[in-house]
């Protein structure tokens, strides 16, 4: 018997990077999974991928700042499956580094846009499917940058603290009706996200891992072995939780 055999998760961002392990590792660990991207063909990819290992998923092409194309994505795991268990709200962007005084109002905007009102509006449409399959679990993916400050991200900052907030608020409004609310806050993980910069000069990276307790940055799957784990009933009594997944980071 897998983690979570049997339940249904929905993962949003799943095209890749930590989204794409944790669909992997819903769908190892026995769940039927929905896997959403902005980036239909990633998504299908991914999908693809579960079919050939064994397990059973869908691709959905998905914005998940676009209300309707929530609404669609909640629904295609409703009519492809016919229950919601799990959802994982990961899709997020990092975005430019930036003081608070050159922030212009639009990255600003897009900044809460996508890390922010996407975790509201996902959480608003899984809510009712969750409740309506006899309860669950929600994990958000939040940040180290969720629970202290980082010079030169204001935006970044304010949108993951506002997820650990969301977080919070919905763990305590659903706790009596079945519904288990958490976050987890990886460290600098080594997806396309950080690759990006990593690539292009390997000394950024040697840098941040001197940072980091464990002298080296996250692989995908360990922030994926978290999200699955908050969504399986072996975390039952666990809501309203903030998991930070850094290898001893924030703690210093
Ligand atoms: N990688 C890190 O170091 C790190 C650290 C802390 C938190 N996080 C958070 O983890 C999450 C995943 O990060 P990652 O490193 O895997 O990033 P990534 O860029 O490698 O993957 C993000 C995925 O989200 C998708 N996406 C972006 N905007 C979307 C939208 N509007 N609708 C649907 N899908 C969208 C992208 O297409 C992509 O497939 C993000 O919320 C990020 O802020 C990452």
């Amino acid at each position: 018997m897998g983690l979570v055999q049997g339940k249904v998760a929905l993962v949003t961002g799943a095209g890749r990077g930590i989204g794409e392990s944790s669909a992997r590792l819903f769908a190892a660990e026995g769940a039927s999974v929905v896997v959403a991207d902005v980036d239909g063909e990633a998504a299908l990819r991914v999908a693809e991928a579960i079919a050939t290992s064994g397990g059973n998923a869908v691709a959905v092409q998905a914005d998940v700042t676009d209300e309707d194309q929530v609404i669609a994505m909640v629904a295609t795991a409703m009519e492809h499956f016919g229950r919601l268990d799990c959802a994982h709200n990961n899709a997020g962007i990092s975005g430019t580094v930036s003081t608070f005084t050159d922030l212009n109002l639009s990255e600003w905007n897009r900044m809460i846009t996508i890390n922010l009102t996407s975790v509201f509006l996902s959480m608003k449409h899984e809510i009712p499917a969750i409740l309506a399959s006899g309860g669950g679990s929600i994990v958000n993916t939040s940040s180290g940058a969720g629970v202290v400050g980082f010079a030169g991200l204001p935006h970044y900052v304010a949108s993951k603290h506002g997820v650990v907030g969301l977080t919070k608020t919905a763990a305590i409004e659903y706790a009596k009706q079945g519904l288990r609310v958490n976050a987890v806050l990886p460290g600098t993980t080594n997806t396309p996200m950080i690759q990006q910069f990593t690539e292009a000069n390997p000394d950024i990276g040697k840098m941040v891992a001197k940072t980091v307790g464990r002298g080296r940055l996250g692989e995908p799957e360990e922030i994926a072995e978290a999200a699955v784990w908050l969504c399986s009933d072996r975390a039952s009594f666990v809501s309203g939780e903030s998991m930070l997944v850094d290898g001893a980071t924030v703690c210093r």
